[in-house]
């Protein structure tokens, strides 16, 4: 945890937001895997990590912004608990790390929050994703479960939005942490990937460093000789020889603060001509747009800028045709590059998606596109100073899309079917670094990753 300071001032500055009301924050619960006492992987709320800090199951705290309280609830452990569990810290004890002083046995909150709403006081409560969250918002504010996430308190949610999309310079100590994991676990992956090795040998040597470095996986692990399906968690194949390995994970520190990073490197020991044709295209364009991250320029404006450049890279390889300012505009790059150039990154992954994608990364002057490609953007809003983000332009060749819109004669004025149905095969390219955006400009997180395509191959000789 951060001092008790840190969590004292972040909802001192939540509340300064809001009005009236109690603010409801959830932790998350154990979640049983196959029974109640064989557990996924525990995962504290971020949400909650962000006010609270405390890493535990079956915590709650409220804010009462009229009486000026702040409680935290909770359960000391039982003796039967110690026994199978060890000595365990108790719910006041965690409380003084937060800077709660005030504690309460957790069976007394289902009281608080149903005093709270039958004197027709507002609970402002966060979107829920978590089933057993659900269930007791349901219960106690009376909410049918179809409308919990339209009645989540959007005071709330934006004033969450206003702290959390800044990061503090101990924040960013820890963001630094999660990279430098993360590119241990990639450079490990570059080492030692080898032909006949499995996707899920390599995937396991990269989970392991995670752990072996105090973390976890921020998301699950991405290792793929078919890059071109963008979240492929399938990790069944044997890799060959003239195949490229798309590995995209990252580790989450123990604090919980997430690296995303993805490299492409050949199975062999360097890339074929074709391969390294594509793979300068979307190094260029990542190093591009990398550098045109600054305050004042909007993340809309970036991506349909790496868009372009792509699709200008894929012309000059004959793959496209016409004007490419007409060929983005129209959306016809989406075909190689469907995805957005990327996403906020904090706590989460994909930084306080729980809230609402378009709180996150949208705002009153600039608003999500609706075209296949531009509308999977997660961050379109105006950068600023503290934000930190990835930047992860890809180009790939899904046979299913190509099929689809060659048979549709989709955009044929600016796609050379032809030439891309013989490119099939392929898979796909994506280079992915997390950066923070400054007032001097971008600064790429952690240690640098091999990424030029001599750095690539000279890891891939050993
Ligand atoms: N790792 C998922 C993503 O890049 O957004
Ligand atoms: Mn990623
Ligand atoms: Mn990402």
């Amino acid at each position: 945890m951060f001092s008790a300071q840190t969590y004292v001032d972040r909802r001192k500055g939540l509340r300064e937001q809001l009005d009236t009301g109690l603010i409801l924050l959830l932790g998350n619960n154990d979640v049983g895997m196959n029974y109640i006492g064989n557990t996924f992987r525990y995962r504290q709320d971020s949400n909650f990590l962000y006010y609270v800090g405390i890493d535990h199951t079956g915590m709650a705290t409220i804010i009462d912004l009229d009486e000026g309280t702040e409680t935290l609830f909770g359960n000391d452990f039982s003796i039967d608990d110690i026994v199978w569990m060890g000595p365990q810290p108790t719910t006041a004890e965690l409380g003084a790390k937060a800077g709660l002083s005030e504690t309460k046995p957790l069976s007394e909150l289902e009281a608080a929050v149903k005093k709270a709403k039958s004197a027709g006081r507002k609970v402002h409560y966060l979107p829920p994703y978590r089933h057993d969250n659900m269930i007791k918002l349901h219960q106690w504010l009376d909410i049918p479960f179809s409308d919990l996430k339209a009645q989540a308190s959007e005071e709330l949610i934006k004033g969450v939005v206003a702290q959390r999309s800044y990061k503090s310079d101990e924040e960013i100590v820890e963001m630094e942490k999660a990279v430098a994991t993360t590119g241990a676990m990639h450079i490990a992956a570059m080492k030692v990937a080898k032909e006949g090795q499995t996707e899920a040998n390599l995937t396991g040597i990269v989970h392991g460093i995670a752990v072996s470095m105090g973390g976890e996986l921020s998301y699950p692990v991405i290792l793929t000789k078919d890059g071109q399906t963008l979240h492929n968690h399938y990790h069944g194949n044997i890799l060959k020889k003239g195949e490229m390995v798309l590995g995209d994970f990252g580790a989450e520190t123990g604090m919980h603060y997430a690296g995303d990073i993805t490299r492409t490197f050949p199975v062999g020991k360097k890339f074929t001509s074709k391969q390294k044709d594509i793979y300068q295209i979307v190094l260029d364009c990542e190093v591009d747009s990398i550098k045109a991250c600054k305050p004042g320029v909007t993340y809309q404006e970036i991506h349909l800028n790496a868009a372009k450049m792509l699709a200008e890279g894929l012309k000059s390889l004959g793959l496209m045709n016409g004007n490419m300012d007409d060929a983005v505009a129209a959306g016809a790059h989406a075909l190689f590059f469907p995805h957005g150039l990327g996403h906020m990154i904090g706590l989460d992954v994909h930084d306080m998606e729980d809230l609402g994608e378009d709180y996150v990364g949208y705002s009153d002057t600039v608003k999500r596109s609706d075209q296949f490609g531009t509308a999977y953007l997660r961050l379109g809003r105006e950068l600023e100073s503290g934000f930190v983000l990835t930047v992860e332009p890809g180009i790939y060749f899904i046979p299913e899309l190509i099929e689809q819109w060659s048979a549709e004669g989709k955009f044929k004025e600016f796609i050379n079917y032809d030439k891309v149905i013989a490119n099939k095969g392929f898979g796909g390219v994506r280079i992915e670094d997390n950066v923070l955006i400054t007032d001097n400009g971008p600064r790429i997180l952690g240690p640098p990753i091999p990424k030029t395509i001599d750095e690539v191959e000279a890891i891939r000789r050993g």
